[in-house]
C-alpha cells in the first residue's frame, strides 16, 4: 500500500490537488471535512456534532474524528492505498492513525505539506466562500480562526513526519498544474 498524508493549512489545496493524485496514483481520497459536510447535509448526530465546531473554525474533538476516519478506511478494505487530506490534525491523531495503518501491516509513507502564506490562503477562502455557500469561508474572522487552529494544534506534526524523515514541503503557490507536477515528483521518488 502506498499511504500519504496531503498537508497544509486551510486553503492550501489539499482538495483540489487530492482530486488529481488519486487517478493519478489509483489511491482512495479521504477528507475529513468532505465527511463531515456529507453528515451536516445529511443532518446525521455526527454532522450536528461536527457543524458546531466547524461553523466556528474551530477542531471537532479528536476521538470522534478518529472514529469516524477508522470507519472510513474500513470501509475502502480494498484500497491499494489512501490519501489522508485534513487528517491528522492533531498529535492524537496522528498516533491513532500509524496504529491503524499498522493494524493493517502498513504504514504512512509520506507527509507532503502544501506551502502557501497566510494571506494567500485568506484570499483564496475568502474568494470560495463568495460561490461555495461554506459556512466556515463566509466571514474572514472565522478563516482567520482556522489558520490560527492549525499554528496551534497542527503545525507541529511536520515534526511527528519529520521525525520519521517522511516530511516534504512543496511550493503550493503557482497554477495546479504545476503544483500537481511539484507532489507527483515527490510520490514518484518515494
Ligand atoms: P477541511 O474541509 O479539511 O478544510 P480546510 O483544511 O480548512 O481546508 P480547505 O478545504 O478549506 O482547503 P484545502 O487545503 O483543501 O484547499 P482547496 O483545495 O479546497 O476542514 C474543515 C473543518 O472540518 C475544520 O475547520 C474542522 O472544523 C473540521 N475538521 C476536518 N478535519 C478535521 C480533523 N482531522 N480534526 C478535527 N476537525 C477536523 O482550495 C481552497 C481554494 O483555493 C479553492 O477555492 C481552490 O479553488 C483554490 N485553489 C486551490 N489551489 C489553488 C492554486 N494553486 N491557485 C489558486 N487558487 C487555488
Amino acid at each position: 500500500m502506498t499511504n500519504l498524508v496531503l498537508f497544509g493549512p486551510p486553503g492550501a489545496g489539499k482538495g483540489t490537488q487530492a482530486e488529481f493524485l488519486k487517478e493519478k496514483y489509483k489511491l482512495v481520497h479521504i477528507s475529513t471535512g468532505d465527511v463531515f459536510r456529507y453528515n451536516i447535509k445529511n443532518e446525521t448526530a455526527l454532522g450536528m456534532l461536527a457543524k458546531s465546531y466547524m461553523d466556528k473554525g474551530e477542531l471537532v474533538p479528536d476521538q470522534v474524528t478518529i472514529d469516524m476516519l477508522e470507519a472510513e478506511v474500513e470501509k475502502n478494505s480494498t484500497a491499494k492505498g489512501f490519501i489522508f487530506d485534513g487528517f491528522p490534525r492533531t498529535h492524537a491523531q496522528a498516533e491513532a492513525l500509524d496504529k491503524l495503518m499498522d493494524s493493517k501491516d502498513s504504514q504512512i509513507n509520506a507527509m507532503i505539506a502544501l506551502e502557501v502564506d497566510d494571506e494567500i490562503l485568506v484570499e483564496r477562502l475568502i474568494g470560495r466562500g463568495k460561490t461555495s455557500g461554506r459556512a466556515d469561508d463566509a466571514d474572514e474572522s472565522i478563516i482567520r480562526n482556522r489558520i490560527t487552529e492549525y499554528y496551534n494544534k497542527t503545525a507541529i506534526l511536520k515534526d511527528y513526519y519529520s521525525a520519521q524523515n517522511k516530511y516534504y514541503g512543496v511550493d503550493g503557490v503557482g497554477t495546479i498544474e504545476a503544483i500537481t507536477e511539484r507532489l507527483s515528483a515527490v510520490i514518484d521518488k518515494i
